[in-house]
């Protein structure tokens, strides 16, 4: 057995946990540099809270908002800006955008240059040669686990393509998950969020590269959404099913990070990219028909006997009741993650303008991204085609 794991190295969970902020910013930094989303939180009076509390300890704190998906020019503009008003420390607070967002500044800010040189596949994929400006991560959504990757998602304003930029150096130096600060998502975000986190829990649990610490964390995480994510949805105050959502979706992060994702998450690139559609909600259309058509290939080959059982193991953990044998209990998982995104209302694709003549550009874009790889069988263009005639309704 190898493996390696890596992620963030101080993690703080718990409700009450921003508290420390102001403690670990003052031992990293000198001036923070505030990366927040669109307005969400200035309404909870969280902005001022931690702007009270950084001063507190001697700190300034410059903002920058993020609007919408995280893309190169918001990566540029914010590392030089964030130099000249001489700040030492980034603080990314709210969602998958001001995390990202902040990973990709404090990287830059060490590194210059420009987001592109370090993108894979449309830009340069240059290497980070120094580590980040330290960061600091907290999370406000229980969906991306972008607290504990190394890696953060851009768009390319140019192109319209995402893309990554990955390397250890983009880890946070301290995440500091609060279940308190998601309590005020309305149960739309609530929704699309804790879908992401659930799917990004069972594709890395069925994915083709195995990891005994993940195993233990997906099958746990899936156990504790798939219970949690109904009754956070139904009451956003549910302070026991929203710490679960936290930790679900932080154990999600590490499981990407380290086991890749599959079909879905590669469908739900391109349609994110051409779409108005949530990131979750793109993974949830297609998810159930994802996983039907990862069984029925696996059903029929002789290798597939270990996707069948991992399957079964996932619909278990969702509390599916054991068939007679582990490919029906798999079928269970199917038709509970199917229920599932019905009661949080995932929409059809076609809801959204998508038209079965994008399939075949979707399905290409699709097969070239890395979740694919991940996938733990072979789809052909056929079966990833089927799907999307499905999600599309
Ligand atoms: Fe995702």
């Amino acid at each position: 057995m190898n493996f390696e794991f890596a992620t963030t190295p101080r993690i703080v969970f718990g409700p009450g946990s921003l508290e420390q902020l102001g403690d670990h910013a003052a031992r990293l930094g000198r001036g923070a540099w505030l990366v927040t989303g669109a307005g969400a939180l200035e309404r909870i009076g969280v902005v001022d809270r931690v702007t009270a509390m950084l001063a507190g300890k001697g700190l300034g704190a410059e903002r920058q908002r993020v609007a919408g998906e995280p893309d190169t020019t918001a990566i540029d503009r914010g590392y030089r800006a964030a130099l000249e008003s001489g700040c030492d420390l980034v603080i990314g607070m709210g969602g998958g955008s001001a995390l990202d967002t902040a990973k990709g500044v404090a990287c830059l800010m060490a590194n210059g240059g420009e987001a592109l040189d370090y993108l894979e596949v449309i830009g340069h994929g240059r290497i980070p040669a120094k580590p980040s400006v330290p960061v600091i991560a907290v999370p406000t959504t229980a969906g991306t686990g972008s607290e504990v990757t190394r890696n953060t998602v851009l768009g390319h304003f140019v192109t319209g393509t995402k893309a990554s930029i990955r390397h250890e150096h983009l880890l946070p130096s301290v995440a500091i998950v609060d279940p308190l600060l998601s309590h005020s998502l309305p149960p739309e975000v609530t929704a699309s969020t804790g879908l992401d986190a659930l799917i990004q829990l069972i594709e890395p649990y069925v994915s083709r590269r195995r990891h005994p610490m993940i195993e233990v964390l997906a099958i746990e995480g899936i156990r504790r959404a798939a219970r949690a994510l109904p009754r956070a949805y139904a009451d956003g105050g549910d302070a026991a099913a929203r710490a679960d959502m936290m930790l679900a979706a932080m154990w999600s992060g590490m499981a990407l990070a380290h086991c890749g994702l599959g079909a879905a998450h590669a469908i739900a690139g391109p349609l994110g990219g051409s779409y108005a559609i949530p990131h979750g909600m793109a993974c949830a259309a297609t998810m159930p028909y994802a996983m039907a058509a990862n069984l029925r290939v696996a059903e029929q080959d002789a290798g597939g006997r270990e996707t069948v059982r991992r399957y079964a193991d996932v619909a278990r953990a969702m509390d599916v009741p054991e068939g007679r044998t582990d490919l029906d209990t798999a079928r269970g998982g199917v038709a509970k993650v199917c229920d599932l995104c019905a009661a949080l209302r995932v929409p059809a694709l076609s809801s959204v303008g998508v038209r079965k003549d994008a399939i075949p550009d979707l399905v290409a874009r699709a097969m070239r991204t890395s979740s694919f790889k991940a996938n733990p069988v072979d789809l052909s263009e056929q079966d990833l085609a089927g799907i999307l005639e499905l999600a599309i309704g």
